[in-house]
């Protein structure tokens, strides 16, 4: 889809019309305008209560007198809470209400709310409009719920129009690389294997200029990654250990690296999970196609930083050659591993891969995981948890992403969970037993970043969702792809 700017004026553009109205607010600006348009309609409306202007609300008024024909009325939510963010959801709300019914091409109109803030505004529109575009069905025949939009424009008459250009210009980028993840994530693991994974991180590489490294079995094996390998011996699926490289601060020494689990699919291995819902494990390479669309993004949008993208990529299965439970691996800086549930592989490859991420001198490392269950039942799909080694690097991590479209809540890291991973017979084991899973899972990881600034995100819950919003299909949900982003330009400056 293309997102462009107009600034034609309102009675004389061709097609449908998305404004946005705040609840239980007079109407201003644009709204009011294309009231007095319409005689009076969009005040009816609101008087008669049908339409309240929640977030994710829309009612559409024809107007067959003007070229524009309708006007989609977009709920704003309560004003005394908005934050540029929203207009990711009224941009989606807007690109899906008007596709659904086949409509090719619509102009978004800023709110008040917008003025003085029009480039990050700007920016989660376009972001918004192109996820809105995304549906599943990408295997059927005749698609069921294609969006049939192909073209947006963000009315910028009464803005600021240079900062409504650089911002599109950003939520472009963001929206495409979220959708990217999303398409990554949503490809079916016969299809989508390590090999085609690092294809794809390939494409990515060369159409935005970064430098790409594959790496096979053999190299890992040289490398001493007997975590990541245990993982991988069990599939007939040649692993791949896949690492991009964007050098936005040649001079400067820091780097962050963003290290992404990349299990194209978890079978559980010889723990082998039960069939109800196993079809969802396609999705546990969420966290890695995050890392590969987010440098993607990164790469197109320039920030004066260095980032290093890391997936550990390999699928999860039992067979002949498969690690049991009770086998001892050992990583690559030595630790070994006592495997007590080979369905822990997600924290055994992410040790290699964040053991590597030092090796690169990584001066802060946040990683991204569908790694528990346990996060599923703490937070449920409402928010990815957030758990760290370093309060200064926590704290700019949070901030940056406040107002991201996704949500993280920060976990301790109390001893005790690092206390509940010590083996018998090893340096640790892979599970530490029901009470805090995610927080033990976290535990594991950090004994492999050792001091250096941290973040772990587990994206269980988020990466993916059962249910369709008035901005959002279900599925994939591009999730970790916006906060790794608006983290790196924070990083930035
Ligand atoms: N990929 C799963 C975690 C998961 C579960 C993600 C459900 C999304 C939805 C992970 O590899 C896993 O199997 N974790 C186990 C860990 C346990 C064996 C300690 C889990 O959460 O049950
Ligand atoms: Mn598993
Ligand atoms: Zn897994």
């Amino acid at each position: 889809m293309h997102v462009l700017q107009s600034s034609d004026a309102l009675g004389s553009l061709p097609c449908a019309i998305a404004v946005p109205i705040p609840s239980e607010s007079p109407l201003v600006g644009i709204a009011k305008e294309l009231d007095a348009l319409l005689g009076g309609a969009i005040a009816d409306i609101l008087a008669s209560g049908e339409f309240k202007g929640k977030i994710g609300e829309s009612t559409l008024l024809h107007a067959a007198a003007h070229p524009f024909k309708r006007v989609l009325l977009v709920g704003l939510g309560d004003p005394a809470t908005f934050s540029p963010s929203v207009m990711a959801k009224v941009a989606g709300t807007a690109v899906r209400t008007l596709g659904k019914r086949g409509a090719t091409k619509l102009a978004i109109a800023f709110p008040q709310q917008a003025a003085g803030d029009e480039e990050r505004c700007a920016s989660f529109a376009a972001e918004g409009a192109i996820a809105g575009s995304f549906e599943t069905g990408t295997y059927q025949s005749a698609p069921e719920r294609a969006i049939a939009i192909t073209e947006t424009l963000l009315l910028s008459q009464g803005f600021n129009a240079d900062a409504i250009a650089r911002g599109l210009k950003r939520g472009v980028a963001i929206g495409e690389a979220v959708n990217l993840a999303r398409r990554l994530a949503l490809t079916p693991a016969n299809d989508m294997t390590p090999t085609h994974l690092a294809a794809e991180a390939t494409a990515v590489a060369k159409a935005h200029g970064l430098e790409i490294e594959v790496h096979d079995a053999a190299w890992a094996a040289e490398k001493k990654m007997g975590s990541f390998l245990s993982v991988a011996q069990g599939s007939a699926q040649p692993p791949a250990f896949i690492v991009m490289h964007y050098r936005g601060a040649p001079k400067s020494e820091k780097l962050l690296a963003l290290v992404g689990k990349g299990i194209t699919f978890d079978t559980g291995g010889i723990s082998l999970k039960p069939p109800e819902k196993m079809e969802e494990m396609k999705y546990d390479m969420s966290g890695g196609a995050g890392v590969i669309a987010a440098m993607g993004a990164i790469a197109a949008l320039k920030p004066n930083i260095n980032v290093v993208g890391i997936v550990p990529a390999t699928e999860n299965m039992p067979g002949g050659k498969a690690t049991k439970p009770g086998d001892i691996v050992r990583a690559s800086n030595g630790t070994t591993i006592e495997v007590i549930n080979t369905d822990a592989e997600g924290r055994l490859v992410l040790a290699d891969a964040l053991v590597y991420a030092r090796s690169l001198k990584a001066t802060q490392i946040v990683d991204a995981a569908t790694l528990t269950g346990a996060c599923v039942i703490a937070l449920g799909h409402a928010a990815s948890a957030a758990v760290g080694n370093d309060d200064a690097f926590a704290s700019l991590f949070l901030d940056a992403v406040k107002d991201c479209g996704e949500r993280y809540w920060r976990m301790p890291l109390y001893d005790d969970y690092s206390n509940a991973m010590k083996s018998d017979i090893a340096d640790l084991k892979n599970t530490g037993g029901r009470p805090a899973g995610t927080l033990t899972a976290a535990a594991f990881l950090k004994a492999f970043v050792e001091k250096t600034p941290w973040m772990h995100l587990d994206v269980a819950g988020t990466a993916y969702v059962d249910g369709e919003t008035a901005w959002s299909a279900k599925g994939p949900t591009g999730t970790p792809v916006r906060a790794f982003v608006h983290l790196a330009e924070k990083m930035a400056g």
